[in-house]
């Protein structure tokens, strides 16, 4: 099958996990000089507009990464036609990406046996996006390395 030139993230509200896998997945195409087009979205829109989540921001700049020039925005017909890979974070995800008739790849399947990314909204603190922080590095680079 030829190579993906393009991958977009989608989450429920693109400030948290989703971002996350967008900054993962730019800085590993600059180290690796790969010319690909990478964007992340929300299913829901609440957050359009606005920057990541202070956590995210926080996690990914501990880990080298600057994600806050990125701002959410909600999936559409369009921008599903426009990627070459559509990556679901969770479940849920996977379902309203379908109902739009979208054909959604799962972030999980790709090196944490096909998990959710949990959701670390609602997480009471810091604590937690370290681990999402993780598993979306792990599961974005075997992801780009098999796809892309
Ligand atoms: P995300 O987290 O899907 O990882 O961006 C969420 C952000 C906002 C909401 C839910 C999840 N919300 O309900 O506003």
């Amino acid at each position: 099958m030829a190579k993906a030139k393009s991958v977009i993230f989608v989450c429920l509200g693109n400030i948290c996990r989703s971002p996350l896998a967008e900054g993962v997945a730019k800085e590993y195409a600059k180290k690796n000089n790969l010319d690909i087009k990478i964007s992340s979205a929300g299913t829901g829109s609440w957050h359009i507009g606005e920057p990541p989540c202070d956590n995210s921001i926080e996690v990914a700049k501990i880990n080298g990464i600057d994600i806050s020039d990125q701002r959410a925005q909600q999936i559409n017909k369009i921008l599903i036609d426009e990627f070459d890979l559509i990556i679901a974070l969770d479940d849920k995800n996977i379902t309203d990406l379908k109902r739009m008739g979208a054909n959604p790849l799962k972030l999980g399947d790709y090196g944490y046996d096909g998990d959710d990314v949990p959701d670390p909204y609602f997480f009471p603190g810091f604590e937690g996006f370290d681990k999402v922080f993780e598993m979306i590095k792990i599961c974005v680079e075997n992801l780009l390395k098999q796809k892309i």
